[in-house]
């Protein structure tokens, strides 16, 4: 059984200056670098490197960025037949400024992520059989993502949805499809209508998020940690103590980790701990895809921290 990602490809386009630019300021920033990303690519990448098999299902344009951000996944042994070159428009980009202090803003231009439909739920359906876990992000359109939820579950297959980027309109037929809901606190506020800042806020949204159908809600605090609830249980896993320099993907690596984890047949508390563990590896090194870690390094972390999975 394997994992499939339904979902965005970028290409990131990573500026690094001393701090954020103001409101039509002109700054002289320190580096530049495009690096391959969007949430659902980096989803594949980090499952991939945890060596659990993932086929990638999407759009790129037929660009040279597109080419780059297939050839990725491919070394890193993403299944990408199923992604598509789209010949009438330009591939995902994300422009991401990166401050000093490792604070980020990013603009996402969909490009081709945006043209996801039909077609390609169609490629998607073919694969389904074989999964255990489908993975859906909220960089394609929100039809795509909740057709795709709903053939999923019709198929006795695992829906973990990462509702990001933020958004307060989610469909009632989607939220009834997803098995796993896995928002940050920017994302869960946004969805619950109230603020979700620390855990007894995280657990007043889980319920909300419970009332509309989601079975098992984890809250992504940071380093704070993630707060998971379910209907017969409710706990934190803390963050793991790193040294934090860049948080690009941060999210993408957790459910990466999370739902390889669920495909190996850990249980949910310690695909939790593995997912913690990716993610806190990712924010020690910059950048989205270059920043996921190998199971070897993912083994070497726990072993330090003296986890056995
Ligand atoms: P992204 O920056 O990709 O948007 P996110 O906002 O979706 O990430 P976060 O809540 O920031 O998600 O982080 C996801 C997980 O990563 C956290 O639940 C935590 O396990 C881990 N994490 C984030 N920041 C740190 C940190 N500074 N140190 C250790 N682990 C961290
Ligand atoms: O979650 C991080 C990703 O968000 C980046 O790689 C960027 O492409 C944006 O989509």
């Amino acid at each position: 059984m394997n994992a499939i990602v339904f979902g965005s490809l970028n290409m990131d386009l990573v500026a690094r200056a001393p701090r954020l630019p103001t409101p039509g300021e002109t700054l002289i920033g320190n580096s530049f670098e495009t690096i391959p990303g969007g949430k659902g690519a980096n989803q594949a990448v980090a499952i991939a490197r945890l060596k659990i098999p993932v086929e990638m299902v999407g759009r790129v344009g037929s660009d040279l960025f597109g080419q780059q951000l297939l050839d990725g996944l491919k070394s890193d042994r993403v299944g990408c037949d199923r992604v598509l070159i789209d010949d009438d428009i330009h591939s995902g980009v994300a422009i991401i400024t990166v401050d000093a202090a490792s604070e980020n803003e990013i603009i996402v231009i969909p490009g081709a992520n945006g043209r996801v439909g039909k077609p390609d739920l169609s490629r998607l359906q073919t694969l389904l059989p074989q999964a255990k876990v489908l993975l859906l992000q909220l960089e394609i359109p929100l039809d795509a993502v909740t057709e795709a939820a709903q053939l999923a579950k019709q198929a006795g297959v695992s829906v973990i949805l990462d509702p990001a980027p933020a958004r307060s309109d989610l469909p009632a037929h989607l939220f009834s499809a997803i098995a796993i809901i896995t928002p940050n606190q920017v994302e869960a506020s946004q969805l619950v209508g109230f603020s979700v800042h620390d855990q007894a806020s995280a657990h007043q949204a889980a319920n909300v998020l419970h009332d509309r159908g989601v079975k098992t809600v984890i809250i992504k605090l940071g380093s704070a940690g993630a707060f998971c609830s379910t209907e017969t249980e409710s706990f934190l896993i803390p963050a793991f103590s790193v040294n934090a320099i860049d948080t690009v993907a941060a999210g993408d690596a957790f459910n990466g980790g999370l739902a390889a984890g669920l495909v190996a047949g850990l249980s949910l508390k310690q695909s939790i701990t593995q997912a913690s563990a990716v993610a806190a590896l990712s924010v020690t090194k910059p950048g989205a895809q270059p920043s996921l870690p190998t199971r070897e390094a993912l083994t070497q972390f726990l072993k330090e921290h003296s986890i056995t999975l």
